[in-house]
């Protein structure tokens, strides 16, 4: 289904980070996951965030209004070798400062291959936004790349590696609108209440 969305503001630093005006999800993964993809997925437009072949393209957090009521919140993936590390140390530090002081944020979606589960990164951020006390959503994406078979177990081992921690999953592709509903579902009802 579509939605009405619309490009809100991109902050390289703190001061250009816009202030809040509805409850945010923001979305959260390795270089080239597939973060803007879903973004687009979700709100059934192709163009809204910019996707790419070219690794660490995301390189701000870009705050997009959806239907008037929420603010999806695209931030720079992570792990990705080709970036200078004083680079890396900056969107750190601006990452974790938006994940630690933003009020209107309700939850956040941390985005891995299905084909690789959840890597050192991604259990670290998963970690961090527990303990800070932010919820996070596991969504595996990319299904569509695997086989039935595989995509079932695969599926059902990332469910039992991380639902006794209290962390959804859903499984899903951008490719072919798998799963999709699922997430609405789970951001709709987190987007409810505020933490
Ligand atoms: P950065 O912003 O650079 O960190 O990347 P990203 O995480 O936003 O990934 P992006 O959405 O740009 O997608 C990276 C590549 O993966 C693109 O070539 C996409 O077309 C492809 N891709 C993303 N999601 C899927 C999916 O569900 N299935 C398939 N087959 N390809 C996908
Ligand atoms: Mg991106």
């Amino acid at each position: 289904m579509a939605h009405a969305a619309r490009f809100v503001a991109g902050a390289a630093d703190a001061r250009q980070v816009p202030p809040p005006r509805h409850p945010e999800i923001a979305f959260a993964g390795r270089s080239n996951v597939g973060k803007s993809s879903l973004l687009n997925r979700l709100v059934g437009q192709h163009k809204l965030a910019r996707v790419s072949k070219t690794p660490g393209r995301t390189q701000q957090i870009n705050f997009f209004e959806i239907d008037g009521r929420l603010t999806f919140v695209d931030l720079p993936g992570y792990g990705f070798a080709r970036v200078p590390l004083h680079v890396k140390h900056e969107w750190k530090a601006l990452v974790e400062a938006y994940l630690t002081t933003r009020r209107a944020l309700r939850a956040v979606v941390v985005i891995v291959d299905l084909r690789r589960g959840v890597e050192d990164d991604d259990a670290q951020l998963l970690d961090f936004l527990q303990a800070n006390g932010v919820p996070p959503i596991l969504v595996a994406t990319k299904s569509d790349k695997l086989a039935y078979g595989e995509r079932i177990r695969r599926a059902r081992a990332l469910t039992e590696a991380v639902a006794p921690l209290g962390i959804p999953v859903v499984v899903c592709s951008s490719a072919n609108g798998a799963g999709v509903e699922d997430i609405w579902k789970t951001l709709e009802a987190l987007a409810r209440h505020a933490r």
